[in-house]
């Protein structure tokens, strides 16, 4: 941060938090398994209050650069930054300290306790740090109402957090999830195909809840194999392929097809773009092609 004294009289203090410095930067982050190497020179960037989309083919790297922005996977090189400072984890509970909430694909919620535990899950013997104040209330009823509220809040359905989670539609569940995120993500959320094991209907659910955690300010880093909800969500994406970033592109300046053909190895990032998807969407409603 040593050159980033601006003409505007800030010191190099005052950048820390403004909307150009990335909420979460990662420089080079490398992670073998053996001789799989799994991310190799990765970089990536989160900028603040945006839903930026990781798109790439299976076994590209998605989840292992994901790990190693929650904590699960400890890179072997590389540099992480939080809000611009250097940061490290070693676990996701480390991750997690610091305000970056993981949620997974795999619907994961405790199915036996109620909605209102599964969201205080993990957080009732922590006394300490920015989330003192919720997690002093251990009675069961001001975690009921607190839970009520955080899921009205954010618009999710449930009559009953007293309910047991395995008694709600994978939806639900994995809203509960996401809220659960949302309530307790200071700095940003990350979503590893939230909506894989869902239907149409359910994704949509989810997928507007992550709208609403984005029109809060909290920025969402969202993995998905389906490019029509990148497409609906993202504002910008990020295109990793063989390990690495080769593009980040957005729905503006680039359509669907775009985004596939970079993804799979089919063309250059630099030879397509310029046509946005919502122009192409347009062109197809205009000219009924589908
Ligand atoms: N724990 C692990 N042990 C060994 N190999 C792994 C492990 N995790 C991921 N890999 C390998 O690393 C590569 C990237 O995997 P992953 O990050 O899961 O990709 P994606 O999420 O894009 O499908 C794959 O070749 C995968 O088999
Ligand atoms: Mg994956």
């Amino acid at each position: 941060m040593s050159s980033s004294t601006g003409t505007d009289g800030r010191g190099a203090t005052a950048a820390r938090g403004d909307d150009r410095t990335p909420v979460l930067e990662g420089r080079k982050l490398s992670k073998s398994y053996g001789h799989v190497r799994a991310m190799v020179d990765a970089d990536f960037e989160l900028m603040p209050g945006e839903v930026l989309a990781v798109i790439g083919d299976n076994g590209a790297g998605k989840s292992t650069l994901v790990k190693a922005l929650s904590g699960a996977v400890t890179p072997d090189s590389g540099e992480l930054l939080l809000d611009g400072e250097p940061v490290s984890f070693h676990s996701p509970i480390e991750a997690r300290a610091q305000g970056i909430e993981t949620v997974y694909q795999d619907l994961a919620v405790a199915p036996a306790l109620d909605i209102a535990s599964n969201l205080y899950l993990g957080r009732e013997v922590r006394r300490s740090g920015p989330l003192g104040s919720l997690l002093r209330m251990v009675d069961a009823r001001a975690m009921r109402e607190e839970a009520q509220h955080q899921l009205d809040s954010l618009g999710v359905r449930i009559p009953d957090v007293r309910q047991p989670v395995e008694s709600l539609s994978g939806g639900q569940r994995q809203s509960v999830a996401v809220a659960r995120a949302a309530a307790f993500g200071t700095k940003l959320v990350i979503m590893d195909e939230p909506t894989a094991a869902l239907g149409v209907r359910e994704s949509g659910m989810v997928l507007d809840l992550i709208r609403r955690i984005s029109a809060r300010g909290l920025p969402v880093v969202l993995i998905s194999h389906n490019m029509p909800h990148v497409f609906d969500i993202a504002d910008r994406i990020h295109i990793h392929r063989l390990g690495k970033r080769i593009a980040v592109v957005s729905p503006q300046t680039h359509t669907m097809s775009d985004a596939v053909a970079i993804m799979t190895g089919a063309v250059e990032p630099d030879e397509v773009g310029g046509r946005s998807h919502y122009d192409e969407r347009a062109h197809r409603r205009e000219t009924g092609k589908a």
